[in-house]
């Protein structure tokens, strides 16, 4: 067993989190993590009412009793998201944890703070770190830019990106950092252990489980592409995000060589609906963007989250044991 501030924290059996995922992250994948002994997060602006999400949270419940949480991305979006309404409902429904991400969470920190519900903030630099953590949130997840989805704009990998971040925050208190981008197996849990996470958080590598409710074709996508198989979209708009490497990929790749173009050049093809209905739902791989990153290099198989938790706990408990004193004699 390894014991973290992160499993201390949050009453899990491991320091292994789902972070929230658009498409995805849904009640049957979110209960499954948990169970496995994961602190997964249902992704609240999947629904477009906070009744819907309401519902989706009685879902998880009914399926495992253990604790979850629920993400918040908060980002400009052309349709309005009732993140008030999410607020509310995630503090009468006794939800205890909150992944923030996009921007800080300042708006919603009072409320939070009043009801008790723990605020893991994701960012991607050390610096923004430093100013959620001045805010109060009581977690830094710091995803490094071989993430799934967006890593910011300054493009420093997790191994520098991480230990950075933890004197960053040493420098100005005492938070515990999650690890994020690139995890996926007890290597990776070990090696952020040992660069000052407290945990380690995963999407990619979630994707490529039994419970995960996407096409087959696009698990065994992942499981045949390669460290080298995801592009950077959308840096031109100052919205980089890593993406799947696919045809449509290519496509918006070649467009944005040409930096005057503008969102409305790509927007059909980066459509979030297209990736969803064609790839996630209909196996078309080269259907439409869908996110995924670095690390389906290190994925080879489609476990049940139970296998994969276990399997990750095990190797790096192995690493601890074994590898880590070997090195002392
Ligand atoms: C399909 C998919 C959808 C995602 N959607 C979101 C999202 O809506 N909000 C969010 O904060 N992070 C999102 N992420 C990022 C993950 O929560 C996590 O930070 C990231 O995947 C970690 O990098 P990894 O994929 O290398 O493990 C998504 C990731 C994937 C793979």
């Amino acid at each position: 067993m390894i014991k973290t501030r992160i499993t201390e924290m949050f009453g899990v059996e491991t320091p292994i989190c789902m972070g929230g995922m658009t498409g995805v992250g849904y009640a049957p994948l979110v209960a499954a993590a948990a169970d496995a002994g994961a602190l997964a997060f249902l992704t609240a602006h999947m629904f477009t009412t906070a009744e819907a999400l309401e519902q989706e949270i009685a879902k998880v419940r009914s399926l495992t009793d253990k604790p979850f949480g629920i993400n918040l991305t908060i980002l400009p979006s052309f349709n309005p998201i009732p993140y008030d309404e999410y607020r509310r409902v995630i503090c009468e429904t006794g939800i205890k944890i909150v992944e923030t991400a996009g921007r800080n969470p300042v708006d919603h920190l009072p409320d939070f703070k009043a009801n008790g519900v723990k605020v893991i903030h994701k960012c991607t630099s050390a610096r923004h770190s430093v100013s959620a953590a001045k805010l109060g949130v009581d977690v830094i997840s710091i995803d490094g830019f071989e993430c799934a989805g967006h890593p910011g704009e300054d493009d420093v990998t997790l191994m520098v990106l991480l230990p950075a971040t933890v004197d960053a925050l040493a420098a100005i208190g005492d938070i515990p950092v999650i690890a994020s981008g690139g995890m996926a197996d007890g290597r990776s849990l070990m090696a952020a252990l040992m660069l000052g996470a407290e945990g380690v958080n995963m999407g990619t590598r979630f994707l490529a489980t039994q419970e995960c409710q996407i096409h087959e074709n696009v698990k065994k996508a992942i499981v045949a592409n390669t460290e080298r198989d995801t592009l950077l979209i959308n840096r031109t708009l100052r919205n980089t995000a890593r993406v799947a490497r696919n045809a449509v990929a290519e496509e918006v790749v070649r467009i944005q060589q040409d930096t005057t173009k503008t969102i409305e050049d790509v927007r059909e093809l980066v459509a979030g609906v297209r990736g969803r209905e064609n790839v996630l739902a209909g196996g078309d791989v080269d259907g439409g963007i869908w996110t995924a990153g670095q690390s389906q290099g290190l994925i080879h198989d489609i476990p049940t989250c139970k296998e994969l938790v276990r399997n990750i706990m095990k190797q790096a408990e192995d690493l601890a044991r074994i590898r880590v004193p070997s090195l002392l004699a």
